[in-house]
C-alpha cells in the first residue's frame, strides 16, 4: 500500500460527513442478522472491519444486501437460527467485530473458526473468553489466548452473572450476545459505564434490556434471554472516532473553519468534545436532534489558541479511542496535558501509547510516558514534523500523525496508509475537500 504525505496548509474550510460509526454499524448487522423479517440499514459504514462482519453474517446464514451507498438489508435467521459456517471466518483488522461475534455463535450448538491480520492476531481475546466459558462455551486458541480460535457452541447454555474487569464495551458486548440465546437472565456488571450501543440496540430489536444502578457501585445490566427480535430501521450516525480527525485537524491548521455534520453525540463516546472545550477549543455544537435513537448534532470547530490540561481518567471510557489524535492537539497547545487512565490503549490496533509517545518524539515534540499515562508538552506553536511515521496496522496513528502533519512545519509521511480504511474510507479525499494536501508518494 502506499505511503502517504500530509503537506502543512493555510487553512481547512467547509462542511463535512465522515462516515457511519463503525460500533453501530457492526451491531446493526449482527442484530439484524438475528431478527425476524427484513431490517433496513441506513448510513452504514463500509469499511473493512465492518465488510468482515457483513461477510461473516453471511457465512453465519443471514441474507445481506448492500442496495447503495451505506444502505443495506439483512434478512434475519431469528435468535438461535445461526447456522454453521462451512469455512474459517477472517475478520481482518476487526476486534470489535471478533469479539462480539465470538459472543453470539458461544450459545448457538455451531463450532466455528475466526482468524484475522497480524494486528487482530495479537490482540488478547482471553478477556472475552474467560466470561464465555461460563456459558458452557468450549474454545480452543493460540498460546496466548490469541487468535485462530475455535469456538464450540454450548448446546444448552446456562446464563451467567458477569462482573467487568476491564473498561470494554467489546467484551460487554460478547456477554450480551451470548446471553440473548441463553435462557433467563444474563447480567453483566461494570464498574465504569462504555458505550452502550449494544444495549440500545437490543431495546430497539424489541429485547427486554434493563440498566440500573448496582448496589455495590456502577451499573448492573440485565437482559432476559431468548426474546423474539423483530427487524426495523436502523439509521447509523458519523462516527465521533471519525470526526475526531478533522475536527482536531481545525482547531490546530490556521485560518480554519470547518462543520462536520450529523455526528453521533452518544454521552458515553462523547469525552472528546468536553476535553477539547476543556483546552479552550472554539467548538459548539449545533442543530442537536435524535436520530435512529442516538442523539446526533452538528459540530462547528474553527482554530483555537489550546491550552494544555490534566484529562481525568475517568473520562478515558468515553474517548478510547480519541487519545492519539487528543495527543495531537497536546502537542499545539500552551503548556503540559496530562491523560491518564490509558492501559486499555496498549491493546488496540496497537500499542497506541508507544506509537503516540515515538511518533510525536519523530515530530520534535517533548513526551513522557508511563504504564498508563502519557505528558505531552505542547510549545504553542506548530511542531517540527518531517519524519516518517511507521503505522503498524493502526488507522488511527495512521491518520492522527496525517492530521499532525498538515499544521507542523514540515510535512508528515507515514509508511502505509492500507490501514486507514478499516474504519474511515474515503478520508484523504475527505480531508483534501477542505483543504488538506495529502499526497500518495511515489516509491
Ligand atoms: C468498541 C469498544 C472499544 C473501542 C473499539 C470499539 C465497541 O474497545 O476501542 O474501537 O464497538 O464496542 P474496548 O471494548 O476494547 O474498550
Amino acid at each position: 500500500m502506499p505511503a502517504l504525505s500530509a503537506y502543512p496548509v493555510s487553512g481547512l474550510n467547509g462542511t463535512v460527513r465522515v462516515p457511519g460509526d463503525k460500533s453501530v454499524s457492526h451491531r446493526s448487522l449482527m442484530l439484524a442478522a438475528l431478527a425476524v423479517g427484513v431490517t433496513r440499514i441506513e448510513g452504514l459504514l463500509e469499511g473493512e472491519d465492518v465488510l468482515a462482519t457483513a461477510a461473516a453474517m453471511r457465512a453465519l446464514g443471514a441474507d445481506v444486501n448492500r442496495l447503495d451507498d451505506g444502505s443495506w438489508t439483512v434478512s434475519g435467521r431469528g435468535v438461535g437460527g445461526l447456522v454453521e459456517p462451512s469455512s474459517v471466518i477472517d475478520m481482518g483488522n476487526a476486534g470489535t467485530g471478533v469479539r462480539l461475534l465470538m459472543g453470539l455463535v458461544a450459545t448457538h450448538p455451531i463450532t466455528c473458526t475466526f482468524t484475522g491480520d497480524a494486528s487482530l492476531s495479537r490482540r488478547p481475546m482471553e478477556r472475552v473468553m474467560t466470561p464465555l466459558r461460563r456459558f458452557g462455551t468450549v474454545f480452543t486458541a493460540r498460546e496466548g489466548g490469541l487468535l485462530p480460535i475455535t469456538v464450540k457452541g454450548a448446546v444448552n447454555p446456562v446464563p451467567i452473572r458477569a462482573e467487568m474487569t476491564v473498561p470494554s464495551a467489546q467484551v460487554k458486548s460478547a456477554v450480551l450476545l451470548a446471553g440473548l440465546n441463553t435462557p433467563g437472565e444474563t447480567s453483566v456488571i461494570e464498574k465504569e459505564a462504555t458505550r452502550d450501543h449494544t444495549e440500545n440496540m437490543l431495546r430497539h430489536f424489541g429485547a427486554e434490556i434493563v440498566t440500573e444502578p448496582n448496589p455495590g457501585g456502577g451499573v448492573l445490566i440485565r437482559l432476559s434471554g431468548q426474546p423474539e427480535l423483530t427487524a426495523t430501521d436502523i439509521i447509523v450516525p458519523a462516527d465521533i472516532s471519525s470526526a475526531a480527525f478533522p475536527i482536531v485537524a481545525a482547531l490546530i491548521t490556521p485560518g480554519s473553519d470547518v462543520t462536520i455534520s450529523a455526528v453521533g453525540l452518544n454521552p458515553l463516546r462523547a469525552g472528546l468534545i468536553d476535553t477539547l472545550k476543556d483546552m479552550g477549543a472554539d467548538l459548539v455544537v449545533e442543530n442537536m436532534r435524535t436520530e435512529g435513537g442516538e442523539p446526533v448534532g452538528d459540530i462547528r470547530v474553527r482554530t483555537s489558541r489550546l491550552k494544555g490540561i490534566d484529562v481525568p481518567a475517568s473520562r478515558a471510557p468515553s474517548m478510547i479511542d480519541e487519545y492519539p489524535v487528543l495527543s495531537v492537539a497536546a502537542a499545539f497547545a500552551g503548556g503540559t496535558t496530562r491523560m491518564t487512565g490509558l492501559a486499555e490503549l496498549r491493546v488496540k490496533e496497537s500499542d497506541r501509547l508507544a506509537a503516540m509517545v515515538k511518533g510525536l518524539t519523530a515530530c520534535g515534540v517533548t513526551v513522557r510516558s508511563g504504564d498508563d499515562w502519557m505528558e505531552v508538552d505542547g510549545a504553542d506553536r506548530a511542531p517540527k514534523g518531517g519524519c516518517m511515521i511507521d503505522v503498524d496496522l493502526d488507522h488511527r496513528i495512521a491518520m492522527s500523525f496525517l492530521v499532525l502533519g498538515n499544521a507542523a512545519e514540515k510535512p508528515v509521511a507515514i509508511d502505509d496508509a492500507a490501514a486507514i480504511a478499516t474504519s474511515f474510507p474515503g478520508f484523504a479525499d475527505l480531508m483534501n475537500a477542505i483543504g488538506a494536501d495529502i499526497r500518495e508518494e511515489q516509491a
